[in-house]
């Protein structure tokens, strides 16, 4: 049985919050999204800002219900069996939630509560000091950064010790050591068995610690297969260079750009050359020119170029 399972997902909001690019009447913010993550795995959601994937951990966590579709976790359908769906999952969410009236300790004591979980202070004890609030467990929620803040919302996720973690993007904003301490922490209760789901913002996050990933664009699944399948399948070589100027669009698309340093994916020698040759005529000077292997976070601006038919989903 899976850990966690979407069948034909589909949640549209009315088109009173549209946007510009969107044409349709309706916005569907998920639109029939299928796929299963097993116990034990630690899989990655990707996708750009607005890619559905809040709106997908809101259903998880039975926040919002589908407009159709499936949801379950462990077995458990999130709408039919809620209270046992909802004990399976631990939901860090993306915003920092918090009751700004108690300390860390009474927080955590609180949530445990919810549970019915009584003496968890051995628990929350080893849970304050894995993520680094050992000295904060008096300390008032609000008196607290927002990285601690933070910090508390992982603890308080797992105060009745779920077999599934769900993190909606945990270190958007966040320092590096918390980075550090929590995944960690994470890696550590995966390998002893918990099931994690994570999104982020960070590829390089999701490529040292997913063991498959998948991509959302505009609500749908656009990829879906081990992380070291999507690093295969994508261009495996990297031309770096910098320039002062502005990129042709025909090239611009396929760029990752941070400040004067431009980034395109080039299999071989010969498309090198023809780089070279489209930058040449666009009157761009480039400097610094060298070449290195495609993580990613190519594969991913490489995917979000491309057209709207959903690529092959894999698994
Ligand atoms: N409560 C809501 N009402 C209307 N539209 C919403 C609501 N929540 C999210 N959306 C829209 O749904 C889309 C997906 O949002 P979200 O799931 O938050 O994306 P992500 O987490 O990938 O950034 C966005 O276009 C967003 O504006
Ligand atoms: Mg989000």
């Amino acid at each position: 049985m899976p850990a966690i399972s979407f069948q034909s997902v589909s949640k549209t909001y009315p088109a009173a919050r549209q946007t510009r690019q969107q044409t349709r009447s309706e916005l569907r913010a998920v639109d029939n999204v299928t796929f299963q993550i097993e116990e034990g795995e630690f899989f990655g959601l990707l996708g750009p800002n607005g890619a559905g994937k809040t709106t997908l951990i809101s259903m998880l966590a039975g926040l919002s219900r589908p407009t159709s579709g499936l949801v379950s976790v462990r077995g458990f359908d999130v709408q039919r069996d809620f209270a046992q769906a909802r004990r399976q999952l631990g939901v860090v969410p993306q915003e920092l939630v918090f009751d700004p009236f108690f300390n860390v300790r009474e927080a955590l004591r609180i949530q445990s509560g919810y549970f019915g979980i009584r003496n968890n202070d051995d628990w929350i004890d080893e849970l304050l000091h894995s993520l680094g609030l050992g000295d904060k467990s008096n300390a008032n929620m609000r008196q607290l950064s927002g990285g601690m803040k933070r910090r508390v919302l992982v603890a308080q996720a797992l105060v009745h010790k779920p077999p599934v973690i769900v993190l909606d993007e945990p270190t958007a904003g966040v320092d590096v050591e918390l980075r550090q301490t929590l995944w960690q922490f994470i890696a550590k209760l995966n390998k002893q068995g918990s099931t994690v789901l994570l999104t982020t913002h960070y590829l390089e996050e999701a490529e040292a610690l997913c063991n498959r990933i998948a991509m959302l664009k505009q609500g749908r699944v656009i990829a879906l297969d081990r992380t070291s399948e999507l690093l295969r399948a994508a261009a495996s070589n990297v031309l770096r260079f910098k320039t002062d100027g502005m990129l042709p669009w025909s090239i611009a698309q396929h760029a990752r750009v941070t400040g004067r340093i431009v980034q395109l994916p080039a299999q071989n020698a010969h498309e090198v050359e023809q780089l070279l040759a489209a930058l040449r005529e666009a009157g761009l000077a480039v400097e610094d020119v060298e070449m290195r292997k495609a993580d990613l976070e190519d594969v991913f601006i490489d995917l979000m170029a491309g057209e709207q038919t959903p690529l092959e989903v894999a698994r």
